[in-house]
């Protein structure tokens, strides 16, 4: 994929008008555009300020907040503010609460409380999408609009409420259309799981032991599912209303639902970048590596979600919300070192971005996010990292990006994170921090901006590799990539290890010619495998048997990487140091 550095970085803004008087916004907006910050964000969360009470609007709060920034020539992005369903309509629908794998509704009080399957809040999301496009999509000023705020933060993409049971149903009964057919694809003779009808099927929690690996996997589709509908439903209604991009704010690792699925009906990818809180709230690093990169964060970490919403956005993306100082939600709260803001957003225009804007303007006194950092402070000064923007908003006037282009690539497969989910085997068998080792392992091999694909893709075009670690099951649009291409394929571990049913393959995995696995061997963290070429295996060994060439064993025999023609074969997860050492032997082999 081509970076597009034709465009200009710009920089932009979260703003809250409806968390400030009035008289300040005309300030507060002068200020935006003396700072460097051409783009502003609102309304995300205004849904009861808009309509206190059902069908009794006030829009002209918004109408003026909107044309006191747009004259300032600021740059809007509206949104849709169905992250944050007023009271009245929990009222309305007690059951549009998600339940929670415990089986207790999720309650009111904060945000993101509803269920993706709930109709009556469908609808409701339609209505006020519709009304929102009616009232302000051909604003002139108004350049894009955000869809909700980031789906499945919270962990809010699962729900195994009543309604989401009855969606469930609904959605297997229109996958398999006989009872038999699931029934045999689910392989529920075992221990007596057969079912007669539809509506028997419940949600997988609660199960006294493991449920169906098939049944959960089917409901972790079905949840995903629900995500791309309930987006395509405002996405539709907005797209009858205005011309402009539409976008939704993604976040670091939420896998809960196929984010390629819900770009499909989108223009451009944004994600919500908050290295340090990501650091501390959702790393697998250890203590050690934590406290050395507290204040700046994994720049991996930041850099693979950068190149997967590039990918998400078909090319187009943008940070939506920069951490501009410490945030207030993570286990440890530090404040970013001197440059970092900086730093940040110069690495994501490096990667592509055609904006970053700042999570917030300015710091908020009260509600749960008032330690949570602005561009200004509480009284109106600029904060640390403000003083930061304002510097590199100057800079970005004669800024020009690096021109990297990305030479290998790694598919990224969301079903193959639920699957592993499912079945982990080893309680540390995780897919995204498989990829994100092979992401890193790559940028120690010096590729700083790497393509990611998604698993529907029928073409690698001309990369030199394309990485296939961890995937659940072969689609057809993969198979015929790889017999296409020429470039070097890394496939493994677990590649192809199941069916769609998920299933053992009759022919046993990876499904590539002249090798199979045989068994699986997973490896305690203090039992790691040494091998010959140095490193060690961890976490993931598998027995080969293969008429491939063995080009890594490990110390006690057993192949650990077998190559053929353009293929390598990954019988293991490799540690950093046998990582470097693979990586470092192919790449000069090329
Ligand atoms: C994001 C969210 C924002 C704000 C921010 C705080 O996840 O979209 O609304 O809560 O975190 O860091």
């Amino acid at each position: 994929m081509k970076l597009d550095m034709k465009l200009k970085p710009e920089l932009g803004v979260c703003y809250y008008p409806e968390h400030w008087p009035e008289d300040i916004w005309a300030d507060d907006a002068r200020r935006m555009v003396e700072m460097g910050l051409p783009w502003v964000r609102v309304g995300e969360f205004a849904w009861s300020r808009l309509e206190a009470e059902p069908n009794q609007f006030t829009f002209e709060w918004l109408d003026r907040a909107i044309e006191t920034l747009a004259n300032t020539g600021l740059k809007i992005v509206m949104c849709t503010p169905t992250a944050t369903p007023p009271r009245w309509m929990v009222d309305k629908y007690p059951d549009m609460l998600a339940w929670d794998a415990e089986g207790r509704p999720r309650g009111f009080g904060s945000r993101r409380h509803y269920d993706f399957s709930h109709e009556g809040y469908r609808a409701e999301c339609v209505r006020i999408a519709r009304i929102l496009g009616e009232r302000y999509g051909a604003h002139p000023s108004i350049k894009a609009w955000q869809i909700d705020n980031e789906y499945g933060c919270h962990d809010t993409t699962i729900s195994y409420s009543p309604v989401a049971k009855q969606a469930f149903q609904k959605w297997l009964f229109e996958k398999y259309k006989t009872i038999d057919d699931l029934n045999s694809r689910w392989g529920t003779v075992f221990w007596s799981m057969e079912y007669s009808r539809f509506d028997q099927i419940e949600c997988p929690n609660l199960t006294v032991t493991e449920p169906m690996p098939a049944h959960a996997m089917d409901f972790r589709r079905f949840a995903s599912d629900q995500v791309v509908s309930f987006n395509k439903l405002q996405s539709d209604v907005l797209r009858d209303h205005t011309k402009v991009d539409l976008l939704h704010n993604y976040m670091g690792r939420v896998t809960e639902f196929d984010h390629f699925a819900v770009g499909e009906d989108l223009d451009i990818a944004t994600w919500d970048s908050y290295p340090l809180g990501f650091l501390e709230d959702r790393s697998d690093h250890d203590a050690d590596y934590r406290a050395k990169y507290s204040r700046e964060g994994d720049a991996d970490f930041q850099a693979l979600h950068h190149d997967l919403y590039r990918a998400v956005g078909k090319g187009r993306w943008w940070v939506l919300e920069q951490q501009p100082g410490p945030v207030n939600w993570a286990p440890h709260n530090p404040s970013p070192k001197a440059g970092q803001v900086r730093q940040w957003t110069l690495d994501a225009f490096d990667h592509g971005a055609e904006v970053v804007a700042y999570f917030r303007w300015r710091q908020l006194p009260f509600g749960p996010e008032q330690m949570h950092a602005g561009l200004l402070r509480c009284d109106g000064e600029l904060s640390e990292g403000g003083k930061e923007v304002m510097a590199l908003a100057r800079e970005l006037e004669s800024y020009v990006p690096n021109k990297a282009r990305a030479t290998v690539a790694i598919v990224f497969d969301y079903a193959s994170q639920w699957a592993w989910e499912v079945q982990p085997q080893d309680q540390n068998f995780n897919y995204f921090r498989l990829i994100l080792d092979v992401y890193t392992g790559l940028r120690r091999s010096g590729h700083d901006v790497i393509d990611i694909l998604p698993s529907t893709s029928e073409d690698f075009g001309d990369y030199d590799a394309v990485f296939i670690p961890g995937l659940f099951t072969w689609t057809d649009a993969l198979r015929g990539a790889i017999e296409r291409f020429n470039g070097q394929l890394i496939i493994g571990p677990r590649t192809g290890s199941r069916n769609e049913d998920f299933h053992i393959p009759q022919t046993l995995p990876p499904g590539l010619d002249g090798l199979k696995v045989t068994a699986v061997d997973t490896l305690r963290p203090d039992t790691p495998l040494s091998l010959k070429d140095g490193g060690h295996l961890q976490i993931w060994r598998e027995d080969i048997e293969t008429n491939w060439t063995v080009i890594d064993k490990t110390t006690g025999g057993k192949p650990a990487r077998v190559t053929s023609e353009n293929m390598t074969y990954w019988a293991g997860w490799p540690d950093a140091e046998a990582l470097d050492i693979w990586l470092s032997q192919m790449l000069s082999n090329r």
